[in-house]
């Protein structure tokens, strides 16, 4: 059973310049009433490595995501895992590209929800990882991934994957509003979260800005 439901939500990256922000941003956002997931990525955890996830979690229920986007050998992807979901995260992202063992090895440890990146947003994702985003459907469906990433900056490879993924696998679409992406866009497409940062951070209100997406979503 995954710890992150199959239903629409909102995934707020916390990618805000430094530790002590982003742990101020998840106690300001913590009551938010909603289907929420609060986002972790690297530049946060160069600044005070796994403990960035423990001190989000002390602050707020809503379930944390460590996106590390693990690409290594098996042996230290497992490695990087662990000392996440050790640290409280509740689901870790690892690159699909990199193959069936790494995604394994993940799995193995049974910690918490894995998340598969199969393509990515960036007009440099459609020259290598994006035409591979169909070939990663068998792997995740038969290894049994919680979740998958596909973005929302490309809706038509959100509704050619959509309907071939294993009927619980939940879908995270990133790209809306600053990339160009329009909310609603991953929803339509068949995601089941859109993940955005600035669009949350950046704004003057927080979490007026995450209720108001929220809503909007709910209204697809
Ligand atoms: P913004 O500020 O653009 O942040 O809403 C997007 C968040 O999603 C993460 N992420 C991706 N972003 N393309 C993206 O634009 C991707 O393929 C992708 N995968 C994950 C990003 O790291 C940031 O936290």
């Amino acid at each position: 059973m995954s710890i992150i439901e199959k239903k629409r939500g909102i995934v707020i990256a916390l990618d805000v310049t430094d530790v002590d922000s982003a742990v101020e941003l998840a106690r300001q956002l913590c009551d938010l009433e909603g289907n929420f997931v609060f986002k972790i990525g690297r530049p946060l955890e160069m600044q005070r490595g796994y403990k960035v996830i423990s001190e989000i979690k002390k602050v707020s229920r809503i379930p944390v995501v460590y996106d590390g986007k693990i690409a290594d050998i098996p042996y230290i992807s497992s490695r990087i895992a662990q000392i996440a979901y050790e640290a409280g995260a509740d689901a870790v992202i690892v690159h699909g590209f990199v193959g069936r063992d790494v995604i394994e090895s993940i799995l193995e440890l049974n910690r918490g929800d894995v998340i598969v990146v199969m393509s990515m947003t960036h007009p440099g994702a459609s020259q290598y990882i994006n035409p591979i985003a169909k070939q990663l459907v068998e792997t995740v469906n038969t290894l049994g991934v919680d979740g998958v990433v596909l973005p929302a900056t490309k809706p038509e490879i959100i509704a050619s994957v959509a309907p071939v993924l294993r009927e619980n696998i939940y879908i995270m679409s990133p790209g809306i509003k600053v990339q160009g992406a329009k909310v609603g866009d991953a929803i339509r497409a068949g995601a089941d979260y859109e993940i955005t940062g600035r669009a949350i951070y950046g704004a003057s209100d927080p979490k007026k800005a995450a209720e108001e997406l929220y809503k909007e979503i709910l209204e697809v």
